[in-house]
């Protein structure tokens, strides 16, 4: 893939969706003149205007884009210009009412929203190129066109269409996959329930079955639906980077959205030249700033620790959640700042003015409906000076201290049915052993589970692997590679139990990681709704495990350092330590929660070396560094004022609830 360097022409970004379609001509003018009073350097402009842009099939009205972009480049404001194929016209599905996607029960969607896409269709796939087409014609030299936005947030809200279009082409993907269909029967394990193939044609995707269908099937097909969504991303980006040489392409990730598993994002990073991200904050009771640290982690990770983009967030409540309360004073710049301190490169919102109609008109903006006369608009020009002034931060990187390993693919296969207990569930274990990392102020940094007997032990000391439910045979050779050269490994239960087909590892479990845990587990005995199981430690510490518990069977030269002291697995271990060359892999075999996960957490830390900082809870210390010096971002998420130390052993203040960046001196 041609890979113009993202940094050339995108400006320290602070801005938001700009959708002057909805609003008069007078308003544009407004609006570009209050974006310079607050700072803004970047929009994302013409997301959804396929209807304002082609009215009629094949006609075009150039004009108001024009116009727009003309204002903007006139106030020096970059354009990340939308390719809007996240809603085709209402004329495209009068002609083409296929492209609607179906749903597994058969009911095709109707028009009326967004995204009601079908990626396999093939009308669609023409009119989508043929607009990215004549958009890159015209603007695709304009300088002002400083990044591409293709579609919205690719797969959200429909990622898979069970159509017969899409299932001739899952047929085809299958045959790519698996070559013979002798293979597909054996990967899918076709021989239980009699479900065996004697013809590519009787393969139908996953569509509403009377009990519980084929789990490899479910796994293939979601696969086959993120790379139906990537192709069409790379039809539309390679379209751009022939028509508009130079311009970065990129399309709006949601990593780590807290529902949902959306595409596998580590696929979609190697086809972006930038990685941009949204990220809302859910309110849901948890603690929403751990949440927005690792989404930012996160993001940085899929881009390879390189420079991102946090392309939405909100400036105050969003409308889409049952309850959305507003962002207290300060918060917005410390989601912003939040988000530049793990390695965004500026802080990008939806949108740039409130709507007065339609979907989201309770969604708060960076320009109210109100106006400017309030405190949305103090402290959106306030975070517009602060923005400006770190421009030379543009190219620093975070660096992360340990890491975690994160698999979507897994995580979609462990989330199938008829799993040993309905409560497993990955990211409330990737969550939970992220947040303690945070709470003891270490920065994380993601991977994928493959290429981990590279990892540099100097590098990462610890590596968290929270839950593999599915890992290939490799994994465990990777991961032994990787202890015995220093590293230390920390693994939860219920990983390495099956491979990449959704097929159970021969032999005990777990499977692929046996030989590094120095373990096997003779049963699994998951734990019924509220029930509880104490865990002892050799030391004398005690915790409290729900969820799960197994029969662990330690081998020579495994340690138990934590035994079930109660419950249906009583005296059997339930945490272990294998020492291997000079490094060691832990094995947690039940669940901890809070103080009791961070404690075990904090023994994997000591074993690896890892001294955490001292900070109060809730206080983020997080360094960007690069060419243009040290960046050190101290965000306050406490409600009092907290010092921190810096690198010359002087105290500074942080203000309750506030940021602060300290520059290194030079
Ligand atoms: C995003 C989406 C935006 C807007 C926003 C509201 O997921 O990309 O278009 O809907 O949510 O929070």
């Amino acid at each position: 893939m041609p890979s113009p360097a993202p940094h050339d022409r995108l400006p320290l970004a602070f801005g938001g969706d700009y959708n002057p379609e909805q609003w008069p001509q007078e308003v544009w003018e407004e609006d570009v003149r209050l974006m310079r009073e607050a700072g803004v350097t970047a929009v994302s402009l013409g997301v959804f205007s396929w209807a304002r842009l082609e009215p009629r099939p094949g006609e075009y009205d150039w004009e108001w884009l024009d116009k727009v972009i003309g204002l903007l480049h006139t106030a020096g404001i970059s354009v990340n210009l939308g390719t809007p194929t996240v809603v085709p016209p209402a004329w495209f599905y009068r002609a083409h009412p296929d492209a609607l996607p179906v749903t597994r029960e058969g009911v095709r969607l109707a028009f009326g929203s967004r995204g009601a896409i079908c990626h396999s269709n093939p009308d669609y796939r023409a009119a989508a190129t043929t607009i990215t087409r004549v958009l890159a014609e015209r603007y695709g030299n304009h300088p002002a066109v400083v990044l591409w936005h293709v579609h919205n947030e690719y797969g959200a809200p429909v990622l898979a269409c069970y159509c017969d279009v899409c299932a001739a082409a899952f047929r085809d993907w299958l045959r790519e996959r698996h070559d013979t269909l002798d293979a597909l029967n054996q990967a899918w394990g076709t021989a239980f329930w009699g479900q065996q193939y004697g013809d590519w044609e009787e393969i139908t995707p996953p569509r509403a079955t009377p009990s519980v269908c084929n789990p490899t099937q479910q796994l293939d097909y979601h696969r086959f639906a993120d790379a139906q969504a990537r192709a069409n991303f790379v039809a539309e980006r390679d379209i751009l980077h022939r028509l508009s040489p130079g311009v970065p392409v990129t399309t709006n990730f949601m990593v780590a959205p807290s529902q949902g598993q959306t595409v596998d994002y580590w696929a979609w990073a190697k086809e972006v030249d930038l990685v941009t991200n949204d990220h809302y904050l859910m309110t849901d009771g948890r603690r929403t700033h751990v949440n927005l640290a690792l989404a930012a982690d996160l993001t940085r990770s899929v881009a390879g620790g390189g420079p991102w983009l946090l392309l939405e967030h909100a400036t105050s409540g969003v409308n889409w959640q049952p309850y959305n309360p507003a962002k207290r004073p300060g918060e917005m710049a410390r989601n912003s700042l939040g988000h530049v301190a793990r390695g965004s490169e500026g802080a990008m919102f939806f949108q740039w003015r409130q709507s007065q109609s339609g979907a989201e008109k309770f969604h708060t903006a960076m320009l109210a409906n109100s106006g400017t006369e309030n405190r949305g608009w103090r402290e959106v020009t306030d975070l517009g000076r602060r923005i400006a002034g770190l421009a030379d931060l543009r190219g620093t990187r975070t660096r992360g201290d340990v890491a975690m390993v994160w698999s979507w693919d897994s995580w979609w296969a462990q989330s199938l049915e008829w799993r040993p207990s309905q409560d497993l569930d990955a990211r409330e274990r990737l969550d939970a052993f992220y947040e303690a990392l945070y709470d003891r102020h270490l920065t994380v940094d993601f991977l994928p589970p493959t290429g981990l007997g590279d990892l540099d032990p100097s590098r990462y000391p610890l590596l968290v692997v929270p839950q593999l439910y599915s890992a290939p045979v490799g994994v465990g050779a990777d991961l032994e590679r990787y202890v015995s050269r220093g590293g230390t490994l920390l693994v939860s239960f219920f990983s390495g139990i099956v491979d990449e087909n959704d097929t159970l590892h021969a032999g005990a479990y777990p499977g692929a990681l046996r030989d590094v845990l120095g373990l096997t587990v003779e049963e699994f005995d998951p734990l019924l709704p509220g029930e509880t199981v104490s865990v002892r430690g050799a030391d004398g510490s005690s915790y409290t495990a729900d969820l799960w518990s197994e029969v662990v069977l330690p081998g020579a030269g495994c340690e138990t350092v934590a035994v079930f002291a109660d419950g249906r697995t009583a005296g059997g271990a339930a945490l272990t330590r294998h020492a291997v060359g000079s490094g060691a892999a832990w094995y947690l075999a039940t669940r901890l929660t809070g103080a009791d996960l961070a404690a075990v957490v904090d023994l994997a830390l000591a074993d690896a070396g890892i001294t955490p900082v001292d900070l109060p809870r809730d206080v983020e210390l997080v360094v960007r560094e690069g060419e243009s010096g040290t960046f050190r971002f101290a965000v306050n998420h406490t409600g009092g004022e907290v010092k921190v130390v810096l690198p010359d052993g002087g105290w500074a203040a942080v203000p309750a609830g506030g940021v602060e960046v300290f520059r290194d001196p030079r």
